[in-house]
């Protein structure tokens, strides 16, 4: 069996005011009309049960933060209640991975288990989904696995994988995983030829994510046992031990707390149009765009207006304002109900530093 496991509890600060905490990014609809992560989710439902969409639904697993419960439920009316694993404090990635692994270990420890980030974009679907085969093929071999993208530029925010030799099925040998590594490392990376970006998607038999966790982070396989333990009685157990040991879990990323340290890794590359979406300058590049080059809402006014990518969260509620640019190019110009923002499309990555500015504020 094949479940997924979709990482949906992230905040943004590079699209403020788009996001905000009881808003991050994956709820929003940046490129296209559905919001990034129930894209992730129609994405890969076929692969969780090819034919009958119900069991797919059975198979998917949303984990998120308590500030996050309510509107991520709102968007996914068909999730079962139960594949919702709310996260009392939010305490990064390899905790909720952990919850998921010991419990689909303990009804089927041979079950293969796909972690996707819920705030990507990718454009090529049938391709992303015959890597994501290839993957989980690997992974049914006892391998943690990941996909990589092959590197443009030395970015920082990424992890890097080395590839060595060739697994069969698609897959190579991951030499080494290295977490965003600082400019200068990552700058050789790219020149080696040798590294892939890490596309942030993990591949595992149930199982065997266990005995990684227990190998390389034996606090959080403790915690997450008394966790497994207290859901196993049922009844309010599993809630109580939840609010109790979940915040005391250490706070740590998959990336950094297994993957930098694990021994058999597998890298699967891919080449399917993916983007993670960083700023609203991807938004924009991703985004359909009018002849001028605009990507804007329907009724915006645009006169001598070139490039320019427009995002109104107001209309979502009803709101019925006008929009008009005149004579301007390259911005974007982005409304919420309680705030605006215009910057240069160029400068799109500063605008966390108008979240710094408001947060010294206080
Ligand atoms: N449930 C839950 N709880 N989800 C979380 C939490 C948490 O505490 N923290 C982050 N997430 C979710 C985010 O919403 C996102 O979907 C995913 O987990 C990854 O977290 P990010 O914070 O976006 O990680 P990153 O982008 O810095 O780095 C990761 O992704 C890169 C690719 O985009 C790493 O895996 C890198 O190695 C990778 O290159
Ligand atoms: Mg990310």
């Amino acid at each position: 069996h094949v479940h997924a496991l979709i990482l949906a509890g992230g905040a943004g600060t590079r699209f403020w005011p788009a996001s905000r905490a009881v808003r991050p990014k994956q709820l929003l609809s940046l490129v296209g009309d559905e919001p990034l992560l129930c894209a992730t989710v129609h994405r890969v439902l076929p692969l969780c049960h090819p034919e009958d969409t119900k069991e797919a639904w059975a198979r998917v697993l949303i984990a998120t933060g308590s500030h996050l419960a309510e509107a991520t439920q709102a968007l996914l009316p068909e999730l079962p209640e139960e594949n919702l694993l709310v996260e009392p404090l939010p305490r990064n990635t390899a905790p909720c991975i952990g919850w998921a692994a010991w419990r689909i270990a303990a009804k089927d420890p041979e079950a293969v288990v796909m972690v996707l980030p819920s705030d990507h974009h990718v454009s090529d679907v049938e391709g992303f989904r015959r890597v994501l085969q290839a993957a989980v093929r690997a992974a049914t071999q006892g391998t943690l696995t990941t996909v990589g993208i092959r590197p443009t530029h030395p970015e920082t925010g990424f992890g890097y994988i080395e590839t060595g030799e060739a697994r069969g099925g698609g897959a190579l040998e991951a030499l080494r995983f290295v977490e965003k590594p600082d400019r200068q490392r990552a700058e050789g990376f790219v020149a080696s030829g040798r590294f892939l970006w890490n596309a942030g998607m993990f591949f595992f038999r149930a199982k065997d994510m266990v005995a990684a966790i227990r190998a390389h982070l034996p606090a959080l396989a403790e915690g997450l046992d008394a966790i497994r333990e207290a859901e196993a009685r049922g009844g309010e157990a599993g809630a109580e031990a939840l609010a109790r040991v979940f915040p005391t879990l250490p706070s740590v990323s998959i990336d950094h707390g297994v993957m930098e340290h694990a021994a058999a890794l597998s890298v699967v590359p891919g080449d399917f149009g993916w983007s993670d979406v960083g700023s609203f300058r991807t938004a924009w590049d991703l985004g359909e765009k009018d002849p001028e080059g605009n990507h804007a809402p329907e009724g915006s006014v645009l006169i001598d207006a070139h490039r320019n990518l427009v995002v109104d969260l107001r209309r979502k509620g009803g709101g019925k304002r006008v929009i008009a640019l005149v004579g301007v190019e390259d911005l974007c110009v982005v409304e919420t109900e309680d705030a605006l923002l215009v910057v240069p499309r160029e400068r799109a990555q500063d605008v966390k530093r108008v979240v710094d500015a408001l947060k010294e504020r206080g």
